[in-house]
């Protein structure tokens, strides 16, 4: 960021109210996306140059996504495959939403096979497994409107774990419906499990993947390895939604401990 001339600031931050009084509670406070959210908001409002764009949580950030699933498909077309299983990690849900929403509403319309779609998150931040699913607010200063969604309350701090895109509250509210209905299906992994599954993936296929897909991948495993115990042949599908070289400092801090 700082290559392409941004001037790059850690939140909580000493730039906004919000973030003074939780340093001032905690100098050392790990922050939340939800946080940042909160000082982003803060920041926009104070200064009439200054826009807001959401990465994920809200509906249409996930719709523009889709395009990840639309092409995922036109992939397996040309190789005539189908998936049995569609599998993808969620903070606010775009990456999952983007490679799933279209295989799910073909599957909604019943225009191809069942699948089994399961989005999956740290067990540190249980948004969906332990989570509500009732009216919250996407920030943690609780400026944004409310939105129905799975959540572990707005004030919730998650604890800091290295995958910093896992750390939110919340889901996308589209995706909460999906939960709730149990079209998707919610699985919680933890961060020793995702972390050996980066290790396993980094060393078979040579790419070190964000610590955010690494626990996609560890579901991906789980699934390969049931199969292979129950003889069951199956497509997985599963969105590689970064790599892992910005990461690196974090993989340091997990490989040293
Ligand atoms: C590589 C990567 N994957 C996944 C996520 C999770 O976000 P979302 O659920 O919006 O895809 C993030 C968030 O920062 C990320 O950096």
């Amino acid at each position: 960021m700082k290559m392409y001339g941004a001037e790059v600031v850690p939140s909580p931050s000493e730039l906004t109210e919000f973030g003074r009084r939780l340093l001032k509670e905690n100098p050392d406070h790990p922050g939340s996306l939800g946080i940042a959210i909160s000082e982003a908001l803060e920041a926009a409002l104070s200064d009439e140059s200054t826009k807001y764009s959401l990465g994920s949580v809200l509906n249409h950030v996930l719709i523009h996504q889709s395009i990840i699933g639309q092409e995922a498909m036109e992939q397996l077309k040309s190789i005539e495959e189908e998936p049995d299983v569609l599998i993808g990690c969620v903070g606010g849900g775009s990456n999952f939403a983007g490679l799933t929403y279209p295989f799910i509403g073909k599957m909604l319309r019943k225009e191809c096979k069942e699948m089994d779609v399961i989005a999956v998150e740290p067990v540190e931040v249980p948004s969906m497994t332990r989570g509500e699913y009732r009216y919250d607010h996407a920030d943690t200063a609780a400026m944004t409107p409310l939105l129905k969604m799975f959540t572990l309350g707005y004030n919730f701090v998650p604890p800091p774990i290295y995958s910093g895109g896992l750390r939110y509250h919340g889901l996308a509210p589209s995706l909460s419906v999906l939960v709730n209905e149990g079209i998707v299906k919610p699985m919680a992994i933890d961060q020793k499990e995702s972390f050996s599954a980066a290790k396993l993936f980094a060393e078979t296929e040579g790419l070190i993947p964000a610590p955010e897909t690494s626990h996609a991948i560890a579901a991906v495993i789980r699934r390969a390895v049931e199969d292979r115990e129950s003889g069951r042949e199956e497509v997985i599908l599963f969105n590689y939604s970064g790599h892992g070289l910005l990461d690196l400092e974090g993989y340091r801090t997990v490989l040293a401990l």
